[in-house]
């Protein structure tokens, strides 16, 4: 959830640090902080708010230092102020810690160190740490070897970077269940938990693994387990184009990646599609694919807007390749004991592969035999590495808080799966072409939907000041509807919940009145007449309603207050074109409240705690 930076070279740490964490905003900005050492002697600054307020503090208060640390904070124990913001540190200032993660542990921790004579200032589970690395070093042992035995007292997880004015040569960085790479420049090296962080500097980036320690100098980098092995680490070349994480032109990233989705859905599809075969080629599964198209089921495990993807891939897959598919939040699969055979696969999908709860959910169904696939769009990520074969669907970087781009790319790469799956089953070659040339012309619909923008921003006018609102969908269109309602909640904070259109009739009927907005997604499909009686139901209640309906729809016009017209595609596909209309108008209602759609509160882009 937080972000964390290093920097240890010649030049000047702060405006780097700084540089870093505006762009690891997204993970944090409740407060923030850097630490820096400057001719042995160490000096820090935090504050409440977000990183252009430390970038105002830092010009006004001149902090400078070849070796630094900043954290940007999401925040989990203690509330967001200045206090309880990073680094924190050891009674005599020489020792800086920032930590990314949660210590489980920390309360029995603090209590012994408590009874040692140590003191504390924040509320945070976080400043255990610096503390029990000072109460090693006073033991007589060296930095390293300070952070490596606390580590082994902790549990819970981290992403950490340490540093200390007695030994100002490196940063200690380790990592568990926390994501954190090291960037490899020339004569100086950084240190962050999101590589976005360190692409103005380098393409040289090492990956740390879980139970990791590394001890970064400004001219190398000496990595070892926790139990003190050495690891010869691989030097990765990332290549991000730095235009890919800027707003370009746009007023936010959200708005930037909805209007992205004809390049990012063309992106997921590219190279994918063989039309002569009429099946999918996901390089990220050769060898796998017929143990996927003839698993006994398919569970399919995310979070959030990943889960939402996951109940589409549901209805495709049992649609198309006639496998039974389970859809499981992956924080309620980790927890309970989910019967998975040797002859199950399971599908992990995430954006970020960084979110603590797909982890840790892709790692017990490895324990228990399943095949572990990952559907994830940072290339290199936690999720990614850990899946035994998987897909990326290749959306590019999204920095905005609420997902958008990586949905509809999500959906793009399930229905590639589902089309591999069901060509080696039942699909015929006929059928196959037609899902392709389905698949293959979104880009162009999607484009012709975005073109509608200013129509959509004029019907969000009309209900900013809404309380609550209602959206319904059937069938493919169901998780749509949980999924517009999602976009609208944590970015306008209106209530708003999805639910299956039929299921209105059992209880969120009373709440309908005029002041209660529904959206409801109805294409012309084979369920469209029950939708419409089910729009009959509202009206006749005085609901206002706003309906996601098909261009060559003008049956619906009449019965409602206001439509939203897309493209016709096959069923499969038309969650990834109905969705559209519903991101821009969550979207443009935010704005209208004059909300921050990029930053949420409360919210962080990448959920690396539980
Ligand atoms: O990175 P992931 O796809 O694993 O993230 C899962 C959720 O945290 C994420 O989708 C979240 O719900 C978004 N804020 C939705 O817009």
């Amino acid at each position: 959830m937080c972000g964390i930076v290093g920097y240890i070279g010649n030049q000047n740490s702060v405006p780097i640090l700084i540089e870093g964490l505006k762009r690891l905003e997204y993970r944090g900005y409740d407060s923030a902080g850097v630490a820096s050492i400057n001719l042995g002697k160490s000096d820090l600054i935090k504050v409440k708010g977000k990183v252009s307020a430390l970038e105002e503090k830092v010009k006004h208060e001149q902090l400078q230092g070849n070796i630094g640390i900043g954290h940007t904070r999401w925040a989990t124990h203690g509330a967001p102020n200045e206090t309880n913001a990073h680094p924190h540190f050891n009674s005599d200032k020489t020792l800086y810690l920032i930590h990314n993660g949660i210590i489980e542990n920390y309360s029995v921790l603090k209590t012994a160190l408590i009874s040692k004579g140590y003191n504390f200032n924040s509320e945070t589970d976080s400043e255990v740490l610096v503390h029990l690395i000072d109460s090693f070093i006073k033991k007589g042992n060296d930095l390293f070897n300070s952070v490596r035995y606390s580590l082994n007292e902790v549990e819970g997880a981290y992403g950490i970077c340490v540093i200390y004015s007695d030994e100002p040569d490196k940063i200690i960085v380790a990592k568990k269940g926390s994501p954190l790479v090291i960037g490899i420049g020339d004569g100086e090296n950084y240190i962050a938990s999101d590589v976005n962080a360190l692409i103005a500097y380098t393409s040289q980036i090492v990956y740390l693994e879980d139970d990791e320690i590394a001890v970064v100098y400004k001219d190398k980098f000496q990595a070892r387990s926790i139990s003190d092995e050495e690891i010869v680490k691989e030097v990765h070349e990332v290549k991000i184009a730095l235009e890919e994480i800027s707003k370009g032109g746009y007023q936010h990233y959200m708005l930037k990646e909805i209007m992205e989705q004809p390049e990012s859905v063309r992106n997921s599809m590219r190279g994918r599609l063989l039309y002569e075969d009429g099946i999918s080629k996901l390089g990220g599964l050769e060898g796998f694919d017929n143990r996927i198209a003839y698993s006994r089921r398919i569970v399919i495990s995310a979070c959030g807007t990943s889960w939402h993807a996951g109940l589409v891939g549901e209805y495709m897959l049992e649609q198309y390749a006639g496998i039974p598919v389970e859809v499981d939040y992956a924080s309620e699969f980790r927890y309970r004991n989910p019967v998975i055979q040797p002859d199950d696969t399971m599908i992990f999908i995430s954006q970020s592969g960084e979110t603590a709860d797909t982890l840790a959910a892709m790692k017990e169904a490895k324990r228990k035999g399943a095949l572990v696939l990952g559907v994830c769009n940072v290339v290199g990520s936690s999720i990614a590495r850990e899946s035994t074969a998987g897909v990326y669907i290749h959306a590019g970087p999204e920095i905005g808080v609420a997902s958008t781009k990586a949905f509809t790319s999500q959906l793009v790469v399930l229905s590639l799966i589902t089309l591999l799956a069901a060509r080696k089953r039942n699909l015929s070659l006929i059928d196959g072409k037609k899902i392709i040339e389905e698949i293959d012309s979104l880009p162009d619909k999607i484009a012709r939907i975005l073109k509608i923008n200013d129509q959509i921003e004029h019907i969000a006018e009309k209900f900013v000041d809404a309380k609550n609102f209602l959206y319904l969908g059937r069938g493919y269109n169901f998780p749509v509807a949980l999924e517009g309602a999602l976009k609208l909640k944590e970015i306008s904070y209106i209530h708003a919940e999805g639910y299956p259109a039929a299921e209105m009739k059992h209880g969120p009927i009373a709440l309908i009145d005029e002041n209660m907005p529904t959206v409801v997604i109805a294409p012309k499909d084979s369920v469209y007449d029950k939708v419409l009686s089910n729009i009959e139901e509202v009206k006749a209640r005085k609901g206002k309603v706003i309906a996601i309906a098909n261009e060559d729809d003008d049956q619906i016009d009449k019965l409602v207050d206001h439509v939203i017209k897309v493209p016709q595609t096959i069923r499969m596909l038309m969650p990834i074109l109905t969705v559209i209309p519903l991101q821009l108008l969550a979207y443009h209602i935010a704005v209208k409240k004059g909300l921050n759609v990029d930053q949420p509160r409360n919210l962080a882009k990448s959920v690396t705690v539980e």
